[in-house]
Protein backbone atom coordinates (compact mmCIF):
# COMPACT_ATOMS: atom_id res chain seq x y z
CA UNK A 1 0.00 0.00 0.00
CA UNK A 2 2.49 2.27 0.61
CA UNK A 3 4.06 1.25 -2.89
CA UNK A 4 0.54 2.51 -4.36
CA UNK A 5 -0.90 -1.15 -4.24
CA UNK A 6 -4.01 -2.18 -3.79
CA UNK A 7 -4.13 -5.44 -1.61
CA UNK A 8 -6.38 -8.40 -2.86
CA UNK A 9 -7.35 -10.50 -0.47
CA UNK A 10 -8.12 -14.24 -0.90
CA UNK A 11 -8.79 -17.60 1.51
CA UNK A 12 -6.77 -20.06 2.90
CA UNK A 13 -7.18 -23.75 2.25
CA UNK A 14 -9.17 -25.01 5.23
CA UNK A 15 -6.55 -27.83 5.76
CA UNK A 16 -3.49 -26.66 5.47
CA UNK A 17 -4.12 -22.75 6.59
CA UNK A 18 -2.10 -21.62 3.46
CA UNK A 19 -3.10 -19.30 0.93
CA UNK A 20 -5.38 -21.15 -1.69
CA UNK A 21 -3.88 -21.54 -5.13
CA UNK A 22 -7.18 -22.02 -7.00
CA UNK A 23 -8.52 -18.64 -4.88
CA UNK A 24 -5.08 -16.84 -5.40
CA UNK A 25 -6.02 -17.14 -9.00
CA UNK A 26 -9.38 -16.22 -9.02
CA UNK A 27 -8.17 -12.86 -7.09
CA UNK A 28 -5.89 -12.07 -10.77
CA UNK A 29 -6.62 -9.26 -12.33
CA UNK A 30 -4.70 -7.59 -15.34
CA UNK A 31 -3.64 -5.09 -12.41
CA UNK A 32 -1.79 -7.64 -10.38
CA UNK A 33 1.83 -7.64 -9.68
CA UNK A 34 2.46 -10.20 -7.33
CA UNK A 35 1.11 -13.16 -5.21
CA UNK A 36 2.57 -12.89 -1.90
CA UNK A 37 1.96 -16.56 -0.06
CA UNK A 38 2.60 -17.22 3.66
CA UNK A 39 4.30 -20.36 5.40
CA UNK A 40 2.16 -20.40 7.56
CA UNK A 41 3.04 -22.08 11.04
CA UNK A 42 6.34 -22.52 9.23
CA UNK A 43 4.74 -25.44 7.01
CA UNK A 44 5.39 -24.53 3.09
CA UNK A 45 2.90 -23.08 0.97
CA UNK A 46 1.80 -24.77 -2.35
CA UNK A 47 4.21 -23.01 -4.69
CA UNK A 48 4.01 -25.38 -7.29
CA UNK A 49 0.55 -24.57 -7.97
CA UNK A 50 1.48 -21.51 -7.06
CA UNK A 51 3.90 -20.90 -9.43
CA UNK A 52 2.33 -22.51 -12.04
CA UNK A 53 -0.43 -19.88 -12.03
CA UNK A 54 2.14 -16.68 -11.63
CA UNK A 55 3.83 -17.84 -14.43
CA UNK A 56 0.88 -18.73 -17.17
CA UNK A 57 -0.78 -15.25 -15.67
CA UNK A 58 2.49 -13.47 -15.76
CA UNK A 59 2.58 -12.01 -12.05
CA UNK A 60 5.74 -12.03 -9.42
CA UNK A 61 5.25 -14.38 -6.44
CA UNK A 62 6.90 -12.81 -3.18
CA UNK A 63 7.15 -15.65 -0.30
CA UNK A 64 6.48 -14.36 3.01
CA UNK A 65 8.58 -16.85 4.81
CA UNK A 66 8.75 -15.57 8.00
CA UNK A 67 7.90 -18.40 9.83
CA UNK A 68 9.25 -20.86 7.66
CA UNK A 69 13.44 -20.16 8.36
CA UNK A 70 14.81 -23.65 8.27
CA UNK A 71 12.19 -25.45 6.23
CA UNK A 72 11.94 -27.18 2.94
CA UNK A 73 10.31 -29.07 -0.08
CA UNK A 74 12.37 -32.18 -1.13
CA UNK A 75 15.59 -30.74 -1.86
CA UNK A 76 14.62 -26.90 -2.07
CA UNK A 77 15.25 -24.95 1.19
CA UNK A 78 12.81 -22.05 1.98
CA UNK A 79 14.34 -19.19 0.77
CA UNK A 80 15.78 -20.36 -2.22
CA UNK A 81 13.38 -19.15 -4.27
CA UNK A 82 13.82 -21.79 -6.40
CA UNK A 83 10.16 -21.20 -7.65
CA UNK A 84 9.26 -16.97 -6.58
CA UNK A 85 11.48 -13.66 -7.28
CA UNK A 86 11.73 -12.87 -3.41
CA UNK A 87 11.39 -14.35 -0.26
CA UNK A 88 11.56 -12.59 3.20
CA UNK A 89 12.57 -13.92 6.42
CA UNK A 90 11.90 -12.00 9.75
CA UNK A 91 14.29 -12.21 13.03
CA UNK A 92 12.27 -10.89 15.50
CA UNK A 93 12.70 -12.65 19.08
CA UNK A 94 10.04 -14.81 18.68
CA UNK A 95 11.06 -16.79 15.21
CA UNK A 96 13.70 -19.39 14.60
CA UNK A 97 16.81 -17.24 14.87
CA UNK A 98 16.73 -14.10 16.04
CA UNK A 99 18.78 -10.56 15.54
CA UNK A 100 16.55 -8.47 18.29
CA UNK A 101 14.44 -6.99 15.57
CA UNK A 102 14.81 -7.34 11.59
CA UNK A 103 15.19 -9.84 8.97
CA UNK A 104 15.99 -10.40 5.30
CA UNK A 105 15.37 -10.52 1.52
CA UNK A 106 16.43 -12.77 -0.56
CA UNK A 107 16.22 -13.06 -4.52
CA UNK A 108 18.63 -14.68 -6.81
CA UNK A 109 17.61 -11.39 -9.33
CA UNK A 110 20.51 -9.18 -9.01
CA UNK A 111 18.26 -6.13 -10.42
CA UNK A 112 15.91 -6.87 -7.31
CA UNK A 113 18.59 -7.39 -5.17
CA UNK A 114 20.12 -3.88 -6.07
CA UNK A 115 16.62 -2.21 -5.46
CA UNK A 116 16.26 -3.49 -2.55
CA UNK A 117 19.84 -2.65 -0.95
CA UNK A 118 19.10 0.77 -2.81
CA UNK A 119 15.94 1.00 -1.03
CA UNK A 120 17.33 -0.06 2.76
CA UNK A 121 19.78 2.56 2.65
CA UNK A 122 17.67 5.34 1.58
CA UNK A 123 17.64 5.27 -1.87
CA UNK A 124 21.28 6.12 -2.18
CA UNK A 125 23.26 5.05 -5.18
CA UNK A 126 26.79 5.67 -5.54
CA UNK A 127 28.68 6.44 -8.57
CA UNK A 128 32.64 5.91 -7.84
CA UNK A 129 33.41 7.35 -11.31
CA UNK A 130 32.59 10.35 -10.37
CA UNK A 131 34.50 10.14 -7.19
CA UNK A 132 34.90 7.69 -4.83
CA UNK A 133 32.15 10.23 -2.00
CA UNK A 134 30.05 10.76 -4.92
CA UNK A 135 26.36 8.95 -4.42
CA UNK A 136 22.55 10.67 -5.38
CA UNK A 137 19.90 9.89 -3.78
CA UNK A 138 17.63 8.32 -6.83
CA UNK A 139 14.76 7.29 -5.29
CA UNK A 140 12.67 7.06 -2.13
CA UNK A 141 14.02 4.93 0.72
CA UNK A 142 14.57 4.09 3.94
CA UNK A 143 17.09 3.02 6.73
CA UNK A 144 16.06 -0.87 7.47
CA UNK A 145 19.99 -1.32 7.80
CA UNK A 146 20.63 -4.07 10.50
CA UNK A 147 23.23 -3.17 12.63
CA UNK A 148 26.44 -5.44 12.57
CA UNK A 149 25.86 -6.03 16.04
CA UNK A 150 22.50 -7.18 15.11
CA UNK A 151 24.19 -9.48 12.08
CA UNK A 152 26.71 -10.86 14.37
CA UNK A 153 23.94 -12.33 16.53
CA UNK A 154 22.42 -13.94 13.67
CA UNK A 155 25.49 -15.46 12.03
CA UNK A 156 25.82 -17.27 15.25
CA UNK A 157 22.72 -18.59 15.48
CA UNK A 158 22.44 -19.47 12.00
CA UNK A 159 25.11 -22.18 12.88
CA UNK A 160 22.57 -23.73 14.89
CA UNK A 161 19.83 -23.39 12.79
CA UNK A 162 18.96 -27.38 12.47
CA UNK A 163 19.21 -28.25 15.66
CA UNK A 164 16.55 -25.60 16.53
CA UNK A 165 14.42 -26.52 13.73
CA UNK A 166 14.94 -30.44 14.94
CA UNK A 167 13.86 -29.49 18.21
CA UNK A 168 10.84 -28.11 17.23
CA UNK A 169 10.27 -30.93 15.18
CA UNK A 170 10.45 -32.88 17.92
CA UNK A 171 8.30 -30.64 20.51
CA UNK A 172 5.19 -30.75 17.82
CA UNK A 173 5.61 -34.58 17.74
CA UNK A 174 5.36 -35.25 21.34
CA UNK A 175 2.28 -32.85 21.41
CA UNK A 176 1.14 -34.94 18.74
CA UNK A 177 1.32 -37.90 20.51
CA UNK A 178 -0.01 -36.26 23.84
CA UNK A 179 -3.32 -34.89 22.01
CA UNK A 180 -4.15 -38.28 20.29
CA UNK A 181 -6.86 -38.98 23.45
CA UNK A 182 -8.11 -35.41 22.47
CA UNK A 183 -9.34 -36.59 19.47
CA UNK A 184 -13.24 -35.76 20.00
CA UNK A 185 -12.34 -31.94 20.60
CA UNK A 186 -8.96 -30.97 18.86
CA UNK A 187 -8.06 -30.73 15.54
CA UNK A 188 -4.04 -31.13 15.64
CA UNK A 189 -1.98 -29.31 13.36
CA UNK A 190 -1.67 -30.04 9.58
CA UNK A 191 1.35 -32.82 9.39
CA UNK A 192 4.07 -31.71 6.39
CA UNK A 193 3.46 -33.83 3.02
CA UNK A 194 7.05 -35.86 2.84
CA UNK A 195 9.84 -34.86 1.83
CA UNK A 196 8.70 -31.33 3.20
CA UNK A 197 10.20 -29.92 6.12
CA UNK A 198 7.91 -28.18 8.82
CA UNK A 199 9.74 -25.08 10.92
CA UNK A 200 7.43 -25.62 13.19
CA UNK A 201 7.45 -22.17 14.35
CA UNK A 202 4.02 -22.54 15.52
CA UNK A 203 2.03 -25.44 16.78
CA UNK A 204 -1.89 -24.42 15.95
CA UNK A 205 -4.77 -26.63 17.23
CA UNK A 206 -8.49 -25.91 16.44
CA UNK A 207 -11.15 -26.79 18.31
CA UNK A 208 -14.23 -28.99 16.76
CA UNK A 209 -16.35 -26.33 18.95
CA UNK A 210 -14.88 -22.90 18.23
CA UNK A 211 -17.46 -21.74 21.28
CA UNK A 212 -15.09 -23.13 24.21
CA UNK A 213 -11.88 -21.57 22.52
CA UNK A 214 -12.19 -18.12 24.80
CA UNK A 215 -12.53 -20.04 28.11
CA UNK A 216 -9.91 -22.30 27.15
CA UNK A 217 -7.63 -19.11 26.24
CA UNK A 218 -8.74 -17.71 29.49
CA UNK A 219 -7.33 -20.70 31.65
CA UNK A 220 -4.21 -21.54 29.71
CA UNK A 221 -3.46 -18.31 30.17
CA UNK A 222 -4.48 -17.94 34.07
CA UNK A 223 -2.60 -21.13 34.83
CA UNK A 224 0.65 -19.19 33.23
CA UNK A 225 0.57 -21.18 30.04
CA UNK A 226 1.96 -18.55 26.91
CA UNK A 227 -0.78 -19.99 24.66
CA UNK A 228 -2.01 -17.44 21.71
CA UNK A 229 -3.69 -16.71 18.48
CA UNK A 230 -2.83 -16.59 15.01
CA UNK A 231 -4.21 -14.34 13.76
CA UNK A 232 -6.63 -12.00 13.56
CA UNK A 233 -8.09 -12.31 10.15
CA UNK A 234 -5.88 -9.56 7.70
CA UNK A 235 -8.76 -8.13 6.16
CA UNK A 236 -10.47 -6.94 9.49
CA UNK A 237 -8.20 -4.86 10.44
CA UNK A 238 -9.58 -0.96 9.85
CA UNK A 239 -5.86 -0.03 7.94
CA UNK A 240 -7.04 -1.77 4.70
CA UNK A 241 -10.68 -0.67 4.87
CA UNK A 242 -10.08 2.33 2.35
CA UNK A 243 -8.20 -0.16 -0.16
CA UNK A 244 -10.96 -2.27 -0.71
CA UNK A 245 -10.81 -5.23 1.81
CA UNK A 246 -13.51 -7.45 1.83
CA UNK A 247 -16.42 -7.08 4.25
CA UNK A 248 -16.20 -9.74 7.31
CA UNK A 249 -17.93 -12.91 7.01
CA UNK A 250 -16.21 -12.78 3.13
CA UNK A 251 -13.15 -15.20 3.93
CA UNK A 252 -14.90 -18.07 5.54
CA UNK A 253 -11.83 -20.44 6.12
CA UNK A 254 -9.85 -18.05 7.01
CA UNK A 255 -12.48 -16.52 9.90
CA UNK A 256 -13.19 -20.27 10.58
CA UNK A 257 -9.82 -21.00 10.92
CA UNK A 258 -9.08 -17.96 13.55
CA UNK A 259 -12.14 -18.77 15.23
CA UNK A 260 -11.57 -22.17 16.58
CA UNK A 261 -7.16 -21.52 16.62
CA UNK A 262 -5.04 -21.85 19.54
CA UNK A 263 -1.20 -21.81 19.96
CA UNK A 264 0.52 -23.94 22.14
CA UNK A 265 3.82 -23.15 23.41
CA UNK A 266 6.27 -23.78 20.78
CA UNK A 267 10.26 -23.38 21.40
CA UNK A 268 13.62 -25.07 22.30
CA UNK A 269 14.39 -25.30 25.51
CA UNK A 270 10.50 -26.15 26.54
CA UNK A 271 10.44 -29.89 27.94
CA UNK A 272 8.54 -32.59 27.16
CA UNK A 273 7.10 -32.54 31.15
CA UNK A 274 6.32 -28.76 30.37
CA UNK A 275 4.49 -29.78 27.51
CA UNK A 276 2.61 -32.68 29.71
CA UNK A 277 1.77 -29.64 31.60
CA UNK A 278 0.22 -27.53 29.03
CA UNK A 279 -1.74 -30.63 27.64
CA UNK A 280 -3.21 -31.19 31.55
CA UNK A 281 -4.06 -27.78 31.74
CA UNK A 282 -5.81 -27.93 28.62
CA UNK A 283 -7.61 -31.03 29.33
CA UNK A 284 -8.90 -28.80 32.31
CA UNK A 285 -9.71 -26.08 30.87
CA UNK A 286 -11.61 -27.73 28.41
CA UNK A 287 -14.00 -29.55 31.15
CA UNK A 288 -14.29 -25.99 32.63
CA UNK A 289 -15.37 -24.65 28.69
CA UNK A 290 -17.39 -27.49 28.74
CA UNK A 291 -19.49 -26.87 32.05
CA UNK A 292 -19.31 -22.82 31.68
CA UNK A 293 -21.08 -23.27 28.13
CA UNK A 294 -23.41 -26.04 28.76
C1 LIG B 1 3.80 -14.04 8.64
C2 LIG B 1 4.57 -12.82 9.07
N1 LIG B 1 4.99 -11.96 8.13
C3 LIG B 1 5.68 -10.85 8.46
C4 LIG B 1 5.98 -10.56 9.77
C5 LIG B 1 6.73 -9.30 10.08
O1 LIG B 1 7.99 -9.56 10.55
P1 LIG B 1 8.84 -8.38 11.20
O2 LIG B 1 8.09 -7.93 12.42
O3 LIG B 1 10.18 -8.96 11.53
O4 LIG B 1 8.91 -7.30 10.17
C6 LIG B 1 5.56 -11.41 10.77
C7 LIG B 1 5.89 -11.10 12.17
O5 LIG B 1 5.73 -11.86 13.08
C8 LIG B 1 4.84 -12.58 10.42
O6 LIG B 1 4.42 -13.44 11.37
Amino acid sequence: MSVGAKPAFVDIDPETGNIDPAAAEAAITPGTRVVIPVHFAGLPANLDALAEIAKRRQVAVLEDAAHALGASVGDEKVGGCAKSQMAIFSFHPVKAITTGEGGAVLTNDDHLAERVRTWRNHGIKRYPAQGSWYYEIESLGSNARLTDFACALGRAQLKTLDVRISERQGIAAAYDRLLDPFADHVIKPPKPPDGTRHAWHLYVIRFKDPSVREVVYREMQAAGIGVQVHYVPAHWHPVFKPFGAPPRGSLSNTEAWYEASLSLPIYPGLTYDDQVRVISVLKRSLEIASQETL
